[in-house]
């Protein structure tokens, strides 16, 4: 699932991982953040920033999901968009943002431990949450056409737990490589009351921006995504 293409990055590749099931588990992550410093997964903000814009004001409360070493927070806090919650199952992800975020004088982003798949935080409590290659991350072992049950109650576990956490018409915005005929049929299970729409950025590869608006679900709804105007 390594598709960055950013020739910015600091640090690229710089930790071994002998197959991509690796990324299903929490020592692969643990031990690579404790050796790099950054990596931005798919594109960093620039890439995508007009299309957060239309999504996001400065009073929405934000929740990263598996932030990892990415810069979007930070990109995010510069764009005037300040009550952030930076998280991420790894302990080692989590300590080096906190000192990164410090150093830069960015105190009021706050991070923390935080399971995706079981989120601690209240019902109805976020604006937005978004997450960058993480979800993508649970769909490493699986095949994209027909994901294992196994993957398939893990994704649900996290959506359900995105749909529980934001605000009555708050939206889930998910960066990703999943094509929309891959990942539809997840988003727009029955239980979830939100529209599904998407919209790609990138020049050779195209990646995909997923807006998930909660409450929007039209009675009519035919159970299918819709792609947005292309900008
Ligand atoms: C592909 S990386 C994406 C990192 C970052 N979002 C980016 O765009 O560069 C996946 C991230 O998800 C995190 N992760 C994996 N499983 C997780 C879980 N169950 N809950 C929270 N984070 C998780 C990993 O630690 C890693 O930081």
């Amino acid at each position: 699932m390594d598709t960055n293409q950013n020739p910015n990055n600091t640090q690229k590749r710089s930790v071994g991982r002998s197959s991509n099931s690796a990324y299903l588990d929490p020592h692969y992550w643990d031990e690579r953040f404790s050796k790099e410093e950054h990596y931005e997964w798919l594109k960093d903000y620039s890439r995508f920033r007009h299309l957060i814009q239309a999504h996001i004001n400065p009073n929405s409360s934000v929740l990263e999901l598996g932030c990892g070493n990415s810069q979007l927070s930070e990109d995010l806090y510069k764009d005037g968009i300040t009550k952030i919650t930076c998280t991420d199952l790894s302990a080692v992800a989590v300590q080096n943002m906190q000192k990164r975020l410090l150093s830069k004088g960015l105190k009021e982003i706050k991070v923390q431990e935080a399971d995706m798949l079981d989120l601690p935080f209240s019902n109805e409590s976020f604006d937005v949450v978004i997450e960058k290659g993480a979800m993508d991350a649970l769909f490493v072992d699986s095949d994209p056409w027909n994901p294992k049950p196994s993957t398939v109650i893990k994704v649900m576990k996290m959506l359900k737990g995105v749909h529980r956490v934001l605000k009555p018409d708050g939206i889930f915005i998910s960066i990703s490589f999943g094509q929309p005929h891959h990942r539809s049929h997840l988003y727009d299970a029955p239980e979830f009351t939100w529209s599904v729409k998407w919209n790609t950025f990138g020049d050779e590869f195209h990646y995909f921006f997923y807006i998930l608006r909660k409450g929007n679900r039209s009675s009519d709804s035919d159970g299918t995504s819709k792609k947005l105007e292309s900008k």
